[in-house]
C-alpha cells in the first residue's frame, strides 16, 4: 500500500503543479453537456499528467479517469479512479477551492486516496490501515457530538435543474439545524476537510466514483464513518454518500430520511 500511496502522491503533486500553470489564465472553457458542467484545458492537462505517471508505473492496472473514461487493463483487480480537477467551476472562476483526486480501488474497494489542493498547498493522503495525513501530519475527524454545534458541507449535482431530488430541501433543512452548511464546490476537498476535522459531516448525491473514492479512504482512515444516507453500507456506484465524524452519523442519517422535497418555487417544471 505504501508504494501505491507514494506513486499516487507523485502523480497528484505533478498534476497539481500543472493545474497551477493555468490558474487565472484559462484560454478555453467549454460546457460538457448539462449547463454549468465545465471542461477546461486544465482538466485535460492534469488528467494527461496523472495517466502518464500511473501507466508508467502500473501498465497492468485499470484506469477510470473523468475526462477520458476507462483505459488500461480494465479486467485487473486494481483500478485507479482519477478526478484531474475536482472543482472545475471554482477553478474557472478563480476561486481557489479545487483539487486533484486519485484513488486506488482493489476489487472495487477504495484502498488508497490522495487529494491535493494546490492553491492551498495541502496534500491529504490515506491508505487502508495506514491512517490519514495532511502534509505528512496525522489527521483525525472532529469530536462534535450534536448537529446544533456542527458545521456541515454538501454540493449539488449538474442534473439539479432536472430532478426534484436535487438536494435543495436537504440543504435548507440542515442549515436550520446546524451552525451552517457550506457548499465547497469540490467533493474531494469536502471529504478531506471532514477527515481533518474542519467540517463535521458531508452528504451529497449524483456523484461519480472519481469524485468520492479518494475522500472516502481519507475519512475512514481519519476515524470517521461513510455510509449510504440510510446508514446502510456505502456503494461507490450509487453516487450518494453520507460521511461524518461518526458521532453525528446517526443524527444526520435520521434527518436525511425525514426531509421532504421542496415543491413550488423550485420545482423543475418552473425552470
Ligand atoms: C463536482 C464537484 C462539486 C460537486 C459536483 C461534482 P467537478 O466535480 O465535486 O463539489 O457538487 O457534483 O461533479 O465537475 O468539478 O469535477
Ligand atoms: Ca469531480
Ligand atoms: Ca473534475
Amino acid at each position: 500500500m505504501q508504494e501505491f500511496l507514494a506513486i499516487a502522491t507523485e502523480a497528484a503533486l505533478a498534476a497539481g503543479e500543472r493545474l497551477q500553470t493555468y490558474y487565472g489564465q484559462l484560454a478555453s472553457i467549454q460546457e460538457k453537456g448539462r449547463p454549468g458542467d465545465l471542461l477546461t484545458e486544465a482538466d485535460q492537462a492534469s488528467e494527461a499528467t496523472v495517466i502518464e505517471i500511473l501507466k508508467r508505473h502500473y501498465p497492468e492496472h485499470g484506469i477510470l479517469a473523468e475526462e477520458s473514461g476507462p483505459a488500461g487493463m480494465m479486467e485487473s483487480p486494481y483500478l485507479w479512479a482519477i478526478d484531474p480537477l475536482d472543482g472545475t467551476t471554482n477553478f474557472a472562476h478563480g476561486y481557489p477551492f479545487y483539487a486533484v483526486s486519485i484513488a486506488l480501488l482493489v476489487q472495487g474497494v477504495p484502498q488508497v486516496g490522495v487529494v491535493f489542493a494546490p492553491f492551498m498547498e495541502e496534500l491529504f493522503c490515506a491508505a487502508k490501515g495506514l491512517g490519514a495525513t495532511c502534509n505528512g501530519k496525522p489527521i483525525q475527524v472532529s469530536s462534535t457530538a450534536t448537529l446544533r454545534e456542527s458545521l456541515l458541507v454538501t454540493g449539488f449535482a449538474y442534473d439539479r435543474r432536472e430532478t426534484p431530488d436535487n438536494n435543495y430541501a436537504e440543504f435548507c433543512y440542515f442549515t436550520h439545524l446546524t451552525q451552517g452548511v457550506r457548499r465547497g464546490g469540490s467533493a474531494s476537498v469536502d471529504l478531506a476537510y471532514v477527515a481533518c476535522g474542519r467540517l463535521d459531516g458531508y452528504w451529497e448525491r449524483g456523484l461519480s466514483p472519481w469524485d468520492l473514492a479518494a475522500g472516502v479512504v481519507l475519512v475512514e482512515e481519519a476515524g470517521g464513518q461513510v455510509t449510504a444516507y440510510d446508514g446502510s453500507p456505502f456503494v461507490l456506484q450509487s453516487g450518494r454518500i453520507l460521511a461524518s465524524n461518526g458521532r453525528l452519523h446517526q443524527a444526520m442519517s435520521a434527518e436525511l430520511q425525514r426531509v421532504q422535497p421542496l415543491t413550488g418555487w423550485l420545482a423543475p417544471a418552473v425552470l
